[in-house]
C-alpha cells in the first residue's frame, strides 16, 4: 500500500519537491500507485539531495570556465605504458595476440557492452544496437557483434584446441532492456549460447529544473534518465554481475560502447598487450585527428590517470607536438577498455561513490502548471551522469593501447543529416575496411564492362569507399584467413561475401 497522500507530501515538502503531487487529484488509482512506488523507491530525503546536487554542480560548471584549469599538471601517458599497433613490430603484435587468444581458449574473457543510453542524437525509437546501417547484408550492430564474438571463439578454440565461449553481458536502461531482449529472442542470440548472453539493467535518476526541481514528463510520471555509462558499477552489484563473472572463471573485461561499428570483439592483441603488461586497466585509444578535435585525451593529471577533456586545456596545450610531429595529448578516448575482474570488484566495493557526477544539459519534455505537455525548444534540464572512464584514477597498472582509427573506430551516434558519426560514415568505413582486406587477400575489383577500378588504400574526408565490399564476420574477424577464397578473384561491386563460403567458391570455380 505504501505512505498516505498526506504522509508523501509532507516528506517531498521537506525537500522542496512537493510540486511532483501537483496533479495528484487528477490521477487514476494505476497512476498514483505508480507515481508513488517511484517516490517509495527514490526516497524523499535522497530525491532532494540529488536535486540539490544537481543544480549546484550545474551552476558551479556554468559559472566557472574550465579552459586551462589542468594545463599545468597534465603529461602524456609514458611510453613504458603505451602500446600500439604501429609502435610496434609485427613479431611483439603477434605475440599479443597469441597471449589474447589464449586467455579467451582458457574462457577467462568476458565482453561487455554499453547498451543503456537513449541514443537521442541518432533519434530512432528503438536501441541503436538494433540499426542497420544499410549494408549490402543489412546486419544491425547487434548482429554484427554477435558474429565477431564467434568467430574470434572459434579462432581461439582451432588454435588452442578448446571449446570455449565469451561470455557477453550486455548493460542495458529501461528504455533499451524490453526491445532489446525483444530483438534477440527473435534472432534466437544470433546463434551464441542464450546463457552466455546476460543481459542487466542499469539506474535510472531524476532529471531536475536549473533551479533544482525534478521535472514531471506526464501527470503522475517523474522525467528519468540512465545514470550515464558510468552508471556499470553500480549496476555490477545490483545485479551481482561480477559474482556470475566469478563462478564462470573469467577473469579479465573487455568493454566497449555500441555505436562503434569496427569493434574487434574481444579484441586478443589488445586483451594480450593488457595481460603482458600486467594491467589491472587499459583503455584502447585512437591518434587525435587534429588539436580541437572534440574527444576526450587519456593522459596524466598530477601523475594520475584520466581522460580530460578538450573544454579543461588550452588551446595552446591542445596544439603541443613532439619532435616527430606527433600531437604530445594525442591519446584520443574511443570508450573501448579493459578491466581485470579484481579492479572491477575493488571500484564495485570501495571507489564507486567517489566516481564525479557530469552534468549534461537537455531538453526534458514535461507537464507546466496547466497540466499542459511542453516540448522544450532550448534545454531546460540537467542530467547527472558518471562516465565508465571515471575508474582510471583507481588503477594501480594503468596501459593505453593507440590502434588505427580507420581499422577500429567509426561510432554511430547522428542521423545522416549531421556530416560526421552517422549512417552512412559508419557504412563507409567498414565498405572500405573490407574492401582492403579483399584486396590484400589478392582480389581484383573491375567495372561491369571488365575494367579494373584502381586501388585505394586511404580515402580524403568525403570520399566514398570505391566499390561496395562486405565480408560476413563469421567469414573472416579482421581480414585474416581471405586469401583462400579471394586470391586472384576478378570481383564486381557490390560484392558480399557471406557465410555461406561454400556456395561462393562453386560460383567462382
Ligand atoms: P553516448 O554518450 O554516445 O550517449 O553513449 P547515447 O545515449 O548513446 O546517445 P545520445 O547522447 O543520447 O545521442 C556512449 C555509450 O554509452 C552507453 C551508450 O549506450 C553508448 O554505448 N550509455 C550511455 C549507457 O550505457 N548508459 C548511459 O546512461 C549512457
Amino acid at each position: 500500500m505504501g505512505p498516505s497522500e498526506e504522509e508523501l507530501r509532507a516528506r517531498l515538502e521537506r525537500v522542496g519537491q512537493a510540486h511532483l503531487l501537483r496533479f495528484w487529484a487528477e490521477l487514476e488509482p494505476a497512476q498514483r500507485d505508480s507515481l508513488r512506488q517511484t517516490l517509495v523507491q527514490l526516497d524523499a530525503r535522497e530525491l532532494g539531495e540529488h536535486c540539490k546536487l544537481a543544480a549546484e554542480a550545474c551552476a558551479r560548471e556554468q559559472g566557472g570556465s574550465g579552459q586551462g584549469r589542468l594545463d599545468g599538471n597534465l603529461e602524456p601517458i609514458p611510453a613504458q605504458f603505451l602500446g600500439g599497433v604501429s609502435r610496434s613490430d609485427a613479431a611483439t603484435l603477434e605475440r599479443w595476440e597469441e597471449e589474447g587468444l589464449r586467455q579467451i581458449s582458457q574462457d577467462k574473457v568476458a565482453m561487455l557492452l554499453l547498451a543503456g543510453g537513449q541514443g537521442t542524437r541518432l533519434g530512432v525509437p528503438y536501441p541503436k544496437g538494433m540499426y542497420d546501417v544499410g549494408l549490402p547484408s543489412h546486419k544491425t550492430l547487434y548482429q554484427i557483434q554477435a558474429e565477431r564474438i564467434r568467430k574470434v571463439e572459434q579462432l581461439a578454440g582451432r588454435r588452442f584446441g578448446t571449446q570455449c565461449a565469451i561470455p557477453w553481458y550486455i548493460m542495458t536502461s529501461e528504455f533499451t532492456l524490453g526491445p532489446t531482449e525483444k530483438f534477440f529472442q527473435e534472432h534466437n542470440y544470433f546463434n551464441l549460447k542464450k546463457s552466455n548472453v546476460v543481459m542487466f539493467e542499469q539506474r535510472m535518476l531524476p532529471a531536475v529544473t536549473f533551479d533544482g526541481k525534478a521535472i514531471l514528463e506526464e501527470k503522475g510520471k517523474l522525467a528519468m534518465a540512465p545514470d550515464g555509462n558510468g552508471g556499470l558499477y553500480r549496476a555490477l552489484v545490483d545485479n551481482k554481475i561480477l559474482e556470475d563473472m566469478d563462478r564462470r572463471g573469467i577473469r579479465y573485461i573487455h568493454v566497449y560502447c555500441v555505436d562503434n561499428i569496427l569493434v574487434k570483439m574481444a579484441d586478443p592483441v589488445f586483451i594480450g598487450f593488457c595481460v603482458s603488461k600486467g594491467a589491472d586497466c587499459g583503455a584502447k585509444v585512437v591518434e587525435k585527428a587534429y588539436p580541437t578535435e572534440p574527444v576526450g585525451v587519456v593522459c596524466r593529471v598530477d601523475g594520475i590517470c584520466q581522460v580530460v577533456e578538450y573544454s579543461e586545456i588550452t588551446l595552446e596545450t591542445a596544439q603541443m607536438r613532439n619532435p616527430d610531429g606527433r600531437l604530445t595529448y594525442s591519446s584520443g578516448n574511443i570508450c573501448n577498455h579493459f578491466f581485470t575482474l579484481g579492479f572491477l570488484q575493488e571500484i564495485a566495493e570501495k571507489f564507486e561513490p567517489q566516481l564525479k557526477h557530469h552534468v549534461a544539459i537537455k531538453k526534458v519534455p514535461f507537464v507546466d502548471e496547466k497540466g499542459n505537455l511542453v516540448k522544450p525548444l532550448k534545454p531546460n534540464g540537467i542530467k547527472l551522469e558518471k562516465f565508465v572512464f571515471d575508474v582510471f584514477q583507481f588503477s594501480k597498472n594503468f596501459v593505453a593501447f593507440e590502434v588505427p582509427r580507420e581499422d577500429e573506430f567509426s561510432p554511430l551516434k547522428n542521423a545522416d543529416t549531421a556530416n560526421k558519426d552517422t549512417p552512412t560514415t559508419t557504412r563507409q568505413a567498414l565498405l572500405f575496411q573490407h574492401y582492403r582486406w579483399a584486396v590484400k587477400a589478392g582480389a581484383t575489383f573491375v567495372e561491369a564492362n571488365g575494367q579494373r577500378i584502381p586501388e585505394k588504400y586511404s580515402l580524403s574526408e568525403d570520399e566514398e569507399s570505391p566499390v561496395v565490399c562486405e565480408i560476413s564476420p563469421l567469414v573472416s574477424y579482421f581480414g585474416e584467413g581471405l586469401d583462400a577464397y579471394l586470391k586472384a578473384k576478378i570481383l564486381q561491386s557490390p560484392f558480399l561475401l557471406d557465410e555461406d563460403v561454400e556456395k561462393f567458391i562453386a560460383q567462382h570455380e
